[in-house]
């Protein structure tokens, strides 16, 4: 599912940057079977996505030949207005975004039961600097996931990815992939982070067993 951009990313990184985490992707998903065919839509979750710079690489990858809705919140609001100008869709159009300005606690809170989404996504997820509530994040994403669908984090640096990786296995996810993308953009200010530096993609508890809140 083609979705193009209608506001050029400002910085000249970033487009490469889409580039990387698009191939990276695509290497982490490898062998990993497709959701079943048959449904005619797909929903991807896109929590604490900042401006979603990704949206375009979420649809292509993980919307194909379906109709789409991109659904993201950010609890910063010029990163979520920049989101919405940069992915508008038209009303009519196979794909859909909105984004919200919203805690991602109170948000998932908010969610009834009964949404189901394909993908949560969660780019650079920040587990390692506010543990509480970035548990409650992935604890509300694992729930609002389909029995098939898949749970995807990014992460700058090694030890936060170990950490949010140890933190979803708690909670009963089971990874089914975790990549070292060698392709992520060093920063230069940080050593040891670079721009999706890890992949890691889970599967929701399978029904039945206990998770360790
Ligand atoms: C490391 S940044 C990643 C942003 C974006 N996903 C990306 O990769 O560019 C972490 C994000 O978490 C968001 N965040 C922090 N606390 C949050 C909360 N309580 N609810 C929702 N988002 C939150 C921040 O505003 C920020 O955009």
């Amino acid at each position: 599912m083609a979705l193009t951009p209608n506001a050029p990313f400002q910085l000249e990184d970033l487009s490469e940057d889409m580039n990387i985490l698009s191939k990276a992707l695509r290497e982490s998903l490898h062998g990993i079977p497709d959701a079943p065919a048959g449904r005619s839509e797909r929903r991807i979750l896109n929590l604490a996505c900042g401006r979603a710079d990704e949206t375009g690489v979420l649809a292509d990858i993980f919307g194909g030949e379906h109709r789409l809705e991109i659904v993201g919140a950010d609890i910063r609001d010029a990163e979520i207005e920049e989101a919405r100008l940069r992915w508008k869709t038209p009303t009519h159009s196979d794909v859909h975004t909105r984004f919200h300005v919203e805690d991602g606690k109170r948000f998932l809170d908010a969610m009834s039961s009964n949404e189901r989404f394909d993908l949560t996504f969660m780019r650079h997820q920040n587990f390692w600097n506010n543990p509480k509530l970035w548990a409650r994040m992935f604890e509300g994403g694992l729930r609002q996931l389909g029995e098939d669908g898949l749970f995807v984090i990014t992460s700058y640096f090694d030890v936060e990815h170990e950490l949010a990786c140890r933190k979803l296995a708690a909670l009963g996810a089971v990874k089914v992939a975790d990549h070292r993308n060698l392709d992520s953009r060093a920063l230069a200010d940080a050593p040891g982070k670079s721009v999706d530096r890890h992949i890691a993609v889970f599967r929701k508890p399978l029904s039945g067993t206990s998770v360790q809140p």
